[in-house]
This record gives structure tokens, sequence and C-alpha cells, in this order.
């Protein structure tokens, strides 16, 4: 996957930054092109001349001096690069540029290229144990995975300090590896395709403070919008209340209702080549939604009455346009079965079941259990597998409807 690819490596200011020397060697050895970005600290452990010599271009060094890169001029030199790049590799990281990165400080031609990147980035930290393992580095490296970089945990051993644990920069040969594993599932083959996916809860209020929910968290979605956005689909995501960061790359539209939710699929199904469905949208909704907070005294005995949302992946069955239609079904009893009717009466092409007896499928969990149903009856029930693969095992699937 490597040869011919355009690889743009950000090394920043660690000890391990000596090991970057061989990663551009090896990784220009399977055929890539690499060119590299220093950051100011990264120079006090090597001197850009090394890079430069090794890649066979000039090292990126700031954002206001020129160079002979070809790759634009001062003031869009960061945009150039973050275009040119098939893949970006921050190797090692530090704790500074992950922090940098989580809170979008673009304070040096790195960090303000990644920020105007759509290519994947892979960061791969090393610092010391302690600063690896404080919880501030622990929490930005969890925001940055829930957008969708990717990191390559460190190896534990002895460290520069003396101390021993986690935080040494892996083996070339391991970051080489991984590199050619994401390229290799993010080729960019959903490339222009428009897709909608809605994700979490709706919310149906009762009053002005009280709803009706239910547990989906919504990470189901969120994975199938990261691996779309990451597989350069232009993604829309409307999602019900959630605790979810965004992905990058991504159109967030939020909702509460499930009509809310329904207006905001119209809205956008139009023009979408596909839309999944992912969101547990409520089936009902209090008929009556009080104007004021319900009191508790006099409400003793209170009945509430409920009356059906509409069916949103329903009615877009009805009226179908041409968009690949996918949706899922939670069922807990004739699980196959009910899911075959959904799919038929929905005029689906594809469902995902889930069901809440299969270990590893939970309410907030990050591994999921999914059998795919296809128009034909065609089944295929996935091993447990991280939300996030079995988002590409799904977007594989619907590519082939194309
Ligand atoms: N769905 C929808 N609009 C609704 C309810 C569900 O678009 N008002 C979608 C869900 O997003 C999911 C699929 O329909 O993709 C199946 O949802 P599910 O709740 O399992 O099925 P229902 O048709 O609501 O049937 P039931 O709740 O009776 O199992």
């Amino acid at each position: 996957m490597l040869r011919g690819k355009h690889i743009l490596l950000g090394v920043t200011g660690g000890i391990a930054a000596y090991k970057s020397c061989y990663l551009v060697r090896e990784l220009r050895r399977a055929g890539a092109d690499v060119k590299v970005v220093m950051t100011n600290s990264a120079r006090k452990f090597v001197a850009p001349l090394t890079f430069s010599a090794l890649s066979g271009h000039e090292v990126e060094l700031d954002l206001w001096t020129n160079t002979q890169t070809g790759t634009g001029d001062i003031g869009t030199r960061h945009v150039g690069l973050a275009n040119w790049a098939d893949i970006i590799i921050i190797a090692p990281a530090t704790a500074t540029t992950i922090a940098r990165l989580t809170h979008g400080l673009a304070d040096n031609l790195l960090t303000v290229t990644v920020l105007a990147a759509r290519s994947p980035v892979v960061l791969s930290p090393a610092m010391d144990a302690d600063m690896y393992l404080n919880p501030v580095t622990a929490q930005n490296l969890a925001t940055l995975r829930e957008r969708g970089f990717f990191v390559i945990p460190p190896e534990e051993g002895e460290l520069a300090s003396g101390l021993v644990g986690p935080g040494r920069l892996p083996e070339v040969e391991v970051i080489v590896r991984k590199l050619d594993e994401i390229l290799a599932n993010h080729h960019l083959d959903l490339k222009k395709k428009k897709i909608l996916i809605t994700a979490g809860p709706t919310y149906e209020a009762i009053d002005p403070v009280r709803y009706i929910g239910n547990r989906s968290s919504g990470k189901m979605g969120f994975a199938l919008a990261n691996a779309a956005a990451l597989r350069g689909a232009d993604v829309t995501l409307v999602t019900g209340p959630v605790h979810l960061e965004t992905p990058r790359n991504i159109k967030r539209i939020d909702v509460e209702s499930a009509q809310d939710m329904q207006e905001a699929v119209a809205k956008h199904a139009k023009s979408a080549d596909v839309v999944i469905m992912a969101a547990a949208v409520a089936d009902f909704t209090p008929a009556i939604k009080a104007k004021h907070k319900i009191k508790k005294n006099g409400s003793e005995g209170m009945e509430l009455s409920l009356s059906h949302t509409t069916d949103i992946l329903g009615g877009l069955g009805k009226h179908k346009n041409g968009a690949v239609l996918v949706g899922f079904a939670l069922e807990t009893q004739n699980e196959l079965k009910n899911a075959k009717e959904k799919l038929k009466s929905k005029r689906l092409d594809i469902i995902a079941l889930n069901s809440l007896k299969d270990e590893g499928v939970a309410f907030g969990a990050d591994t999921n259990v999914v059998t795919l149903i296809d128009k034909k009856g065609k089944t295929e029930k996935l091993p447990k597998l991280p939300k996030f693969d079995v988002a590409n095992v799904i977007l594989d699937r619907v590519k082939k409807l194309l």
C-alpha cells in the first residue's frame, strides 16, 4: 500500500526523534514519497539536514519562511502540504503536540497542517512513562481517538529517564506495518459519495423538564460517520442527545425529538447516495406535551397518553429515490425473523441486526455483534468487533450496491 503514497512525517521534540530517521528510510524503501515537517523542539534533537538527505525533500520548518518545496507559498503552505499527504504520521508525538492537536492550537506548521488535513492522521506517542500515564495525556489521546485519529500505543521498556514503563516509540517496522494497514483500509473508496447517518436516542418531551428517552449511546452511528469520512465520503450526521466528540470532517446536526430527526433527515436525504439509520428513534411520544412543569400535587395516578412517531426509515423506503437504505434492528426475541420483516416492510437494502442476547452487545459498549441481512436474504453474522470495524464492514457491503 505504501508504494507511490505521499507520506507526511511530523517530527516533534523527543529523544525518539532519532528513530524517525530510520522511519523515513524504511518508508522510502517501501516506495513511498516522504516529506518531513519538524517542530522547533525536534530540531534540538536531530538536524533538519539529516531528514532532508534521507527524504530527498527540503524539510518543512515553519509557517513563515519560504522554501522551494512546490507545495505552496507562505500563508498556504500548510494547505498545500495537507492536500499533498495521503496520510500523516507524527512520530514521535510529544505530550505537547498531542495537547495542541486536542485543542486545535494551530501555532506551528505541523499543527496547522493537521488541522487542515482530511487524510488519516496517525500519532505515535513517545515520552516518559509518567507523562504518558498522566490523566491529561490519556484524556487528550482518548479525545483524539474519538475524533478519528489513529494512535499507535508506545511500547513498554526502559526509557531515557531511567524509568521503566510505557513510552517508547515502537520499532520502525511496527509503525510501517500500521501505516500500511491503515492505508489498506482507507483508500478513499467512498470519495464524493454523500452519506447521511443518524445516531443516538431521541428524547420525547413530557413537559419542559422531563422526557422519554432510551439507552442508545450513539457510538455505532458515530463510528459509521467516522469510518465513512475516513474513506472520503461526504458525511452528514444527524444525532440525538449524546456525549460524544464529533469525528473529523463531518457535518453534524444535533436534534432532540423523533420529529426533529425526521425533519433533518427529510432535508438531507434528497441528495444522499446512502442513508444509514443507526439512531434508536423513539416509537412513542407523549400525545400532549405539557407547556409547564407538571406538578406532583394533583398528578397522583396520572396516565401518559402516547402516540406513534413517524417511521423515518419506513418513509424513506416508501418513497425510494435510488439511495441505498440501511437500517438497524435491535431485537430481544425472534431476532432473524423480525429483522427480515423490517428489511422487507421498510424496503431496505441492508439491515444490521443486534440481539441483546449476544455477548458484546450492550448499550454504550465499544464493541458490537451484528448480523447483516441483505435484500436477497443473504445473512452474515459478524464476530464480536470494535464498532469502528463493524462500521467498515457495513460500508463495504454498501459500496457494492452503489
Ligand atoms: N426507525 C425510524 N423511525 C422510527 C423508528 C425506527 O427510522 N420512528 C428506524 C431505526 O433507526 C432503525 C429501524 O427503523 O434503523 C428499525 O428500528 P426498530 O426500533 O428496531 O424498529 P421499529 O420499526 O420501530 O419496530 P419495533 O420497535 O416494533 O421493533
